[in-house]
């Protein structure tokens, strides 16, 4: 694996198709699925790690984020990167540059909403990697649906010659997603934690037993809130997959996604419901603790 730091290096690496997976970092064996699947799929797999300053608000949150790219390199190394992408800020954003791409619709709600700027910064960051490394396939997690949303919707705008593939969210073995921001929960907020799945999970069994409203759907995940845990719920709330845009009732693939402030942590999830498979796609589970407690 070659680690280079501008995009006329990965460029100079790439073979005749190149799977990416753009990533901020300090990897778990959700980063690893999408390393793994663009291995197998692709000749050239770029991972690519950059805590992107322009999609954080909040400089505390920005300074805080967990990294260590020299573990990152070894896990990238043995899941299948050839080339490790790890641009600074300069690279990425050059002095002077004006240009900020914006999303309308699908960054207005949720996320968007709670963190203001953040999907201008998520959309611009991913369409400078596509338009530097020129991939014909990206990998994204379904954790983050929304994100997901905006990306597909920014790389159609943009004629972006791309395939976007969204991959099942890899959950620990007590169901909470991996984050990267799990390390920063705290021993006692943990299961307070659960709480976002099990929201999710209980919509999910409504909708496999043939609720297709979304107001009924969610209802049934607040409702399962332990309003007593201590948890700061900012939304639980619904949206088209393809656009994150608003539905009332589920005739196409819908996300439900959560949103919640737990300690001093701030965690998202979120199912995927199929109308197609009538099933609700909750991830997959890993066996045992997570490399993010330091088993790798
Ligand atoms: O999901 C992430 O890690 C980031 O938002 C992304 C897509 C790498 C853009 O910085």
């Amino acid at each position: 694996m070659n680690t280079v730091a501008t995009f006329d290096q990965v460029r100079e690496l790439v073979g005749a198709s190149v799977g990416l997976v753009p990533t901020m970092g300090f990897f778990h064996e959700g980063h690893l699925s999408l390393i793994e699947a663009a291995r197998r799929s692709t000749e050239t797999v770029v991972v690519s790690i950059f805590v992107n300053p322009l999609q954080f608000g909040d400089s505390a949150d920005l300074a805080a984020y967990p990294r260590d790219v020299g573990r990152d390199a070894v896990l990238a190394g043995s899941s299948g990167a050839d080339v490790l992408f790890i641009p600074d800020v300069d690279t990425m954003y050059p002095k002077g540059s004006r240009t900020i791409v914006t999303v309308e619709g699908a960054s207005a709600s949720m996320e968007g909403a709670y963190r203001p700027g953040h999907f201008a910064g998520v959309a611009t960051v991913v369409a400078k990697l596509f338009a530097g490394i020129q991939p014909d396939v990206a990998y994204f997690g379904r954790k983050d649906a929304q994100q997901l949303a905006v990306v597909r919707t920014m790389a159609a705008d943009l004629s972006f010659p791309v395939e976007i593939d969204g991959l099942p969210i890899v959950r620990e073995p007590d169901g909470l997603a991996l984050s990267s921001r799990n390390v920063h929960l705290a021993r006692e907020d943990r299961a307070s934690a659960l709480n976002l799945h099990n929201a999710l999970f209980a919509a999910g069994d409504a909708f496999e037993a043939g609720e297709r409203s979304v107001n009924a759907l969610l209802e049934i995940a607040r409702a399962t809130i332990d309003v007593g845990a201590g948890i700061d719920i900012n939304y639980i709330e619904a949206a088209d997959a393809s656009d994150a845009s608003t539905v009332d009732r589920i005739d196409g693939p819908v996300f439900v996604a959560i949103a919640a402030r737990i300690g001093n942590v701030r965690l998202i999830d979120s199912i995927l419901l199929d109308p197609a498979t009538e099933r609700a796609d909750r991830g997959t589970y890993i066996d045992n603790p997570s490399i993010l407690y330091g088993g790798a």
